[in-house]
């Protein structure tokens, strides 16, 4: 599947297949998050993969709208680092760990795996109850479920116009 494919066909998928998700596919997953764009290159974030079913179950618990974790075979959390950020950088982490959030999507797309991008920060109840659930200390971004999807919904990209403007 080329980036193209990718980008047009990815869906967010809530159900999976039990299938493990083999460890090479994962390190392959984390290379594309970690090869995402950030500013000043200073790449605030840090990776926490979670398969251990208790785990995920807790999550699902805390999270209202990632009910979908207790049954995703694994779970990436992005979690950002915004003290690391400096002077010209700081404030940037959202961006930064967004765009490693669209190249795990992506890069998941590619190897056939289904995955939701699920908020957590800027929500505060969100970001204590992640934290509290995974013992993190850094700041939890978003979760990501990752797994063989069991669902297949259909490309829905569309264009429009009216958001555009060109100036020529
Ligand atoms: C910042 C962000 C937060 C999201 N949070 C959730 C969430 O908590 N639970 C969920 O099921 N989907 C979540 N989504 C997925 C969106 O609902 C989904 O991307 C959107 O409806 C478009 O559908 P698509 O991904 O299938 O194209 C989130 C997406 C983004 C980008």
């Amino acid at each position: 599947m080329n980036v193209s494919d990718a980008i047009r066909s990815r869906r967010s998928v809530r159900k999976y297949k039990n299938d493990t998700v083999p460890d090479g596919h994962i390190r392959l997953i984390l290379e594309a998050a970690m090869a995402a764009p950030s500013a000043c290159n200073t790449r605030p974030w840090e990776f926490v993969v979670v398969t251990n079913e208790d785990a995920r179950k807790k999550l699902a618990q805390v999270h209202p709208f990632a009910k979908h974790a207790a049954h995703s075979p694994a779970v990436v959390v992005i979690c950002a680092l915004p003290e690391t950020q400096g002077r010209v950088a700081d404030g940037f982490f959202p961006q930064d760990c967004g765009a490693a959030a669209q190249n795990i999507l992506l890069q998941a797309a590619e190897l056939g795996y289904g995955t939701c991008w699920c908020g957590v920060y800027p929500k505060e109840k969100l970001i204590d109850a992640v934290r509290e659930a995974l013992d993190i200390r850094s700041l939890p971004f978003c979760l990501i479920t990752l797994g063989l999807p069991d669902e297949a919904p259909a490309a829905r990209g569309f264009y429009e116009e009216a958001k555009v403007r060109f100036i020529r």
